[in-house]
């Protein structure tokens, strides 16, 4: 086992802190905040970089706070309660900054924005396991009498829920957004924070404008062509779950057409393209695919930075220059954080 005290520089993609141990080498070190001097104890040395635990912290950052929940640290849920809600802001922009400036290559405009609503009392989407959330790195549940970051219905669910597994969507199936109602269950993906929603619809749609045609890959239900469809004349969805559909033909008008299959098998994309893939971002037969069709719009919404900025290089070395990124923190207490981009 092996001490040292040291003092972090800043937290990277995940939440961890990275520090540098006295003989230079890199260091990541869970739950540090940034500036903070810590004792800390060093747990596994690989190759090139090593992974420590705190012991003591000598030195804390002043917006560190005592987590609220007092499950925090054993639940796998969350992992940035220790820092008031402002310092999380600010290291998911530190972050993105880093990431952007390291995998794309650029560096973000000094005004970019993250968005945010309530830091509590957010998710309207949950998986619970036999009465509770499963256990930090483990596939074991840990029975759990209140989740701070779940809305109050949900809360309820915890309770009544003692199968091993089960998803839960919304608080009740007559939830509206924007004033419409949208289609979908629990079988399918839907967007866990639904306060801040509106928001990221609000910018998508003002970033699509009005046009001939919409792709809206990897569409889901049909949530943001729902949004969009009166903005163009024909919108066109594509997503790969089957279950989607019948949930889309609810959601969507006469100038939409539903195609349940793979995104990468599409050859043909022009006028604007909306792109909302999952966290590992598209594949690189997709991204050849749109820059060699290069539309003239693509909005790419992402629920991992770290993907986005991969994506965002290979756009700008295809001709594309990104005109306008946001954050949205969708998932407060982590430090995930779901943006949008928008290339021309
Ligand atoms: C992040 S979700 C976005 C869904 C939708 N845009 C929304 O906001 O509700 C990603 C969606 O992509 C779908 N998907 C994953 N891989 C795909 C692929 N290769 N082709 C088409 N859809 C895919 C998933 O089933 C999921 O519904």
């Amino acid at each position: 086992m092996r001490i040292a005290q040291v003092k972090i520089e800043k937290n990277v993609q995940g939440g961890s802190a990275l520090t540098r141990l006295p003989n230079g080498s890199v260091c990541f070190v869970e739950g540090a905040l940034p500036g903070e001097s810590v004792e800390i104890e060093i747990i596994e040395q690989k190759k090139d970089f090593a992974k420590a635990n705190i012991v003591k912290i000598l030195e804390p950052n002043l917006k560190r706070r005592t987590p609220p929940c007092p499950y925090y640290g054993k639940c796998g849920g969350c992992n940035a309660q220790h820092a008031e809600f402002e310092l999380q802001i600010e290291v998911l922009k530190q972050i993105v900054f880093d990431l952007f400036l390291r995998t794309a290559k650029i560096n973000l405009p000094q005004n970019f924005e993250i968005h945010h609503g309530s830091e509590w009392s957010y998710r309207y989407r949950a998986q619970i396991f036999a009465n509770g959330f499963l256990m930090r790195g483990s596939n074991v549940a840990i029975p759990i009498e209140k989740c701070m970051v779940l809305s109050e219905n949900l809360n309820k669910k915890i309770k009544e829920t003692s199968l091993a597994k089960k998803t839960y969507l919304f608080d009740n199936q007559s939830e509206k957004f924007l004033g419409k109602h949208i289609h979908a269950d629990e079988s399918v993906f839907f967007q866990s924070n639904l306060e801040l929603l509106p928001k990221l619809i609000e910018e998508v749609s003002k970033a699509a404008g009005k046009g001939e045609l919409l792709f809206d890959i990897f569409s889901g239900v049909g949530l943001f062509s729902a949004f969009l469809q009166n903005q163009f004349e024909r919108v066109i969805a594509i997503e790969q779950n089957p279950l989607c559909q019948k949930f889309a033909e609810k959601n969507l008008g006469k100038n939409c057409e539903f195609y349940a299959m793979d995104a990468e098998e599409w050859s043909d994309f022009s006028g604007c393209v909306l792109i909302d893939p999952p966290r590992t971002g598209i594949t690189n037969k997709l991204c050849d695919t749109l820059c060699k069709n290069k539309p003239n719009k693509l909005i790419y919404i992402s629920c991992n930075p770290a993907t986005l900025a991969r994506d965002t290089r290979k756009f700008l070395n295809a001709g594309y220059t990104l005109t306008n990124i946001q954050g949205f923190a969708f998932y407060p207490q982590t430090f995930h954080l779901e943006m949008m981009a928008v290339f021309l």
